[in-house]
């Protein structure tokens, strides 16, 4: 049985054919409609959430499968102080494949031990968050027509920034990629992301505090939100919410191809002026959301893409 925990769990091979599934899935979506018809999936999320909920909602229903599950711990039995691997073992009866968001790291690994059915990692504290990465790859790919010989940038918090862990990790494992780390000193990406990914690859990256002075060099602008829930003090927080905020302005400065990705939720890290620009893909980066979520859905349980019918795609 497959799980995504890390975003390593999948190889490089594994996720250049679910992108390719996830495109095939976004050419021809009435294609895939009843592929998992009869199937469940679970989405236990302890931690709030709008798009991964529901973009996990969404593409099973898009394959004609069903959903259930919680979307707050309050409403689920860990108030009674019931244990995740005594849950899982009991969702594992219910449904066919679970999706599970944890503000402890580590949970959906510590769930996956004791499945009976594949656990997808939907963001675990401030350590990873691999399905999010697939939506990143997935809008990078059509962007820019390839994961190798890119400068990304990534910018705001990141230190707490699951995704930007998940983003790294993914993408050092493709050649001639560059890292600009743009961040407040506090807000470094933490050591285990240097000495784990970083430094035993050779991954050239730079950690640098300039958002403008960066701007030029960079194929893709990976914008995140300052992680208010992770601070410590408040007072911290409101002192670097707003260090980053991308304007028309320093658009200017960037490349005419450049690509802007975010995770969302924005708060303040981008001008909405900046939606116009058709530089801006974290809208359709949302879109694929749902496509990569489809295609991982299929992969883990083993699902088979239907036939083309005849004379189609000709
Ligand atoms: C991200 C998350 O939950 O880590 N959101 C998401 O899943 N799209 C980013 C964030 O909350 O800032």
């Amino acid at each position: 049985m497959r799980h995504l925990i890390d975003p390593l769990d999948l190889s490089v091979e594994e996720i250049d054919a679910l992108l390719a599934l996830a495109g095939d899935i976004a050419a021809d979506r009435t294609r895939y409609a009843s592929v998992c018809a009869g199937k469940k999936l679970a989405t236990l999320f302890y931690e709030p959430s709008t798009r991964t909920r529901l973009s996990f909602e969404a593409a099973m229903l898009n394959l004609g499968g069903s959903v259930l599950g919680f979307a707050t711990a309050d409403s689920s039995s860990a108030t009674k102080g019931e244990s995740i691997a005594d849950t899982i073992r009991v969702i594992s009866c219910y449904a066919d494949v679970c999706a599970m968001r944890h503000p402890k790291e580590g949970a959906p690994l510590r769930a996956a031990r004791y499945s009976g059915i594949p656990v997808i990692n939907a963001g675990d504290g401030g350590h990873q968050h691999p399905t999010q990465t697939l939506t990143d790859l997935m809008t990078i790919l059509r962007r820019k027509g390839r994961l190798s010989n890119l400068t990304i940038g990534l910018c705001g918090d990141l230190k707490f920034g699951r995704t930007v862990h998940s983003l790294i990790k993914s993408l050092a494992r493709y050649e001639g990629i560059r890292f600009v780390l743009i961040s407040p000193e506090e807000l470094r990406v933490p050591d285990y992301v240097v000495n784990e990914v970083l430094r035993p690859q050779n991954i050239p990256y730079e950690e640098v505090t300039s958002l403008e002075e960066s701007m030029p060099k960079l194929d893709i602008l990976y914008m995140t939100r300052v992680q208010r829930e992770r601070f410590f003090n408040e007072e911290d927080y409101i002192r670097l919410k707003d260090t980053y905020i991308l304007t028309p302005a320093k658009m200017a400065l960037a490349k005419p191809d450049m690509a802007v990705l975010h995770p969302l939720p924005r708060v303040n890290e981008i001008a909405l002026e900046v939606d116009d620009d058709p530089r801006a893909a974290y809208f359709e980066q949302a879109q694929n959301g749902v496509y990569v979520r489809m295609a991982l859905i299929m992969t883990l349980l083993g699902l088979a893409a239907p036939e083309r019918k005849e004379n189609e795609g000709c």
